[in-house]
């Protein structure tokens, strides 16, 4: 049964040598009466060759007769392929085995979609590669995401042993803490009516292994979180969880600038440069309008407050003395824009609650717009200094208040890279990779609707030392020792100083988040509990895996570097998860399922 090569090890050196290859047939062809079929497996393809000239009758037969994705085991010879024949694409594109034996080990049966099509993922519908996954692996470009990964979690390991840290396995069994995203609930057999809940991130068993004096904890946790999915969302996913004592932000800088270097480094051969730049949320709202830009491209907000406060455009000047702002983007190459593109950046704007958005093309030497007539000459001097207006700009504006103008053109400022980079006018390349850090966040934000304040990254989150005493007296301008790390748009992770001192938590607790005493010691008592035991000062972070990967490969989808993911609905396409269960089962579980209209 043995192989004596894989398939991607052949090369003119082995000339003729007898080898024997085993996989699944990827593709055949039939030239001239010869058949030429090339065999796959885990490490590339092999062409062999079965000449009827040469073979028994019978085995020629058998070959002719092998469809895709058959498994078979081949003896041959290397032979070097005839003049002008090589394949320069694949390693082993100089030689082809002509084959003297063939065993098919296990037949295939007609494909639900061809493995052998490297342009599969644009054209068959992913619900049947869903379904079909096994037969997706098998696709060159699933089986590189797979292989990459590995390495990535090998290099994960490698390096947090090196630094110190213990990998720590912490329950999947926990407790119901319902903060932050909805959670999955298992009912427990053994305590009627009782339920474990699983965790959204193994957060607080982390922070209890600093007080058991782990000092340095990672783990390569598996999280859950009953979320509406997206591209960059599954409902269970993978974070490379780390949390450390005695440290400063600054530590946990160093630490993961050097795990992505290596990672980057293994993974892609790329040496990633650090230190990363940092920006506070300030100021990535100011410029770019989101707190997690994309900054391989520029097109940044402008202010122009202060030249439109007495502008006789009364949608400018109004705004500003409403203690709104003006801001305004330039979309260079952009005039050309078509009435349904303004159309869905004007819905952007009104889904903010905004009136509209304004904006000028400038076309054939001419600023194009309705507003233009209302804008004075030291306004139209200022735009075009500021936004260095050209011929072929559209520049856009939002006056509303400071985050929503912000919001608004951020949004706007991602509608338009995708537009020119279809074009070919602007570079997003996958394969340049823009670090940064984004700090300085705010420690709470206020939810309008139940009238309080929430957590911005989550409650175990210290304030900065300085803004302590604001808490109970102006909570809005507390900022928070909290920290994400960005690349290319997508927040990779985040994570925070920890609140050590039990009496500063329960103070967020109770005073800031309005968490009633009986409900923060049911809900946090045993943490409040641990941390009067000697807790030390620590802090800690939470790097998407999944995400982290896509990124590696180049893909925006988090579905094609998990080896099984659930679809936007949260099914298994494969397995047809969730189901039903038995009434029995119920039963055991002490749960009763009302009537549910289907
Ligand atoms: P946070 O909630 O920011 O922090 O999560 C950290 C990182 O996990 C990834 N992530 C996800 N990936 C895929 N699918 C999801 N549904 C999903 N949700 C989050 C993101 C995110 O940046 N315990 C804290 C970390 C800490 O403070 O140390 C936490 O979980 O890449
Ligand atoms: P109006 O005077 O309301 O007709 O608005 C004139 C132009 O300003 C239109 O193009 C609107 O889309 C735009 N506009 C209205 N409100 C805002 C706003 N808050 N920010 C930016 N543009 C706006």
């Amino acid at each position: 049964m043995k192989r004596t090569h894989h398939c991607n090890e052949l090369r003119a050196a082995h000339e003729g040598q007898t080898v024997t290859l085993a996989g699944w047939v990827h593709s055949r062809r039939d030239l001239g009466g010869v058949i030429f079929i090339d065999v796959r497996d885990r490490e590339g393809r092999t062409q062999t060759v079965f000449d009827p000239s040469d073979l028994p009758a019978d085995l020629f037969e058998r070959a002719s007769a092998l469809r895709s994705e058959c498994v078979v085991k081949v003896v041959g010879k290397v032979r070097l392929r005839p003049e002008g024949t090589n394949n320069p694409k694949i390693p082993t594109g100089e030689i082809e085995v002509a084959a003297s034996q063939l065993e098919l080990l296990n037949a295939a049966a007609v494909l639900p979609f061809p493995v052998d099509d490297p342009e599969v993922a644009g054209k068959v519908n992913e619900e049947l590669r869903l379904k079909y996954r096994y037969l997706d692996l098998r696709r060159p470009e699933m089986a590189r995401n797979l292989r990459l990964r590995s390495k990535a979690a090998t290099a994960t390991r490698l390096f947090m042993d090196e630094q110190g840290f213990l990998e720590v396995e912490t329950p999947t069994l926990f407790k119901s803490t319902p903060e932050g995203a909805r959670e999955f609930l298992v009912p427990s057999r053994l305590n009627a009516g009782q339920f474990y809940a699983l965790p959204q991130s193994p957060q607080q068993f982390k922070q209890i292994l600093m007080v058991a004096g782990v000092e340095k904890y990672f783990q390569l946790a598996r999280c859950y979180r009953d979320e509406d999915l997206r591209a960059d969302r599954q409902p269970e996913f993978t974070q490379i969880d780390i949390e450390m004592s005695f440290i400063e932000r600054e530590d946990i800088y160093n630490l993961i600038e050097g795990l992505l270097q290596r990672i980057w480094k293994v993974a892609l051969d790329l040496d990633i440069p650090t230190p990363f730049r940092r920006l506070s949320f300030q100021e990535a709202i100011d410029r770019y309008g989101i707190d997690k830009p994309d900054t391989r491209f520029e097109m940044e907000l402008v202010d122009f407050t202060e030249e439109f406060r007495g502008s006789a455009f009364k949608v400018f000047s109004g705004a500003v003395a409403n203690h709104g702002v003006v801001k305004a983007l330039n979309a260079k190459g952009m005039a050309g824009v078509t009435q349904g593109q303004v159309d869905a950046m004007t819905e952007t704007a009104r889904s903010f609650g905004a009136k509209g958005l304004a904006y000028i093309k400038v076309e054939g030497g001419e600023w194009k717009s309705p507003i233009v007539k209302f804008f004075s000459q030291a306004e139209k001097d200022a735009l075009s200094k500021k936004l260095d207006v050209e011929e072929g700009d559209l520049i856009l504006f939002a006056a509303e208040q400071w985050l929503t103008a912000c919001e608004i053109l951020g949004k706007v400022r991602l509608f338009c890279a995708d537009i020119l980079s279809s074009q070919g006018k602007l570079s997003r390349a996958a394969n340049r990779f823009d670090f940064l850090w984004v700090v300085d966040f705010p420690l709470l934000s206020f939810d309008k609707e139940q009238n309080r304040w929430y957590s911005s990254h989550h409650p175990f989150t210290a304030p900065m030392a300085e803004d302590i005493a604001l808490l109970k007296t102006d909570p809005r301008k507390v900022r928070g020792q909290h920290y994400d790390v960005v690349v290319n748009g997508i927040e990779l992770g985040g994570g925070s100083i920890r609140i050590h001192q039990p009496d500063v938590q329960k103070t967020v607790f109770e005073e800031v988040l309005q968490i009633p005493p009986e409900e923060t010691k049911l809900r946090f008592g045993y943490m409040l509990e641990a941390f009067r035991y000697g807790a030390p000062p620590h802090g800690g972070i939470a790097l998407g895996f999944d995400r982290l990967i896509a990124i590696l490969c180049g893909t925006p989808s988090i579905r094609d570097v998990i080896a099984f993911p659930k679809t936007a609905k949260g099914t298994c396409l494969m397995t047809e998860s969730p189901s039903p269960v038995s009434p029995k089962q119920l039963r055991d579980l002490h749960v009763e399922l009302k009537a549910m209209k289907r």
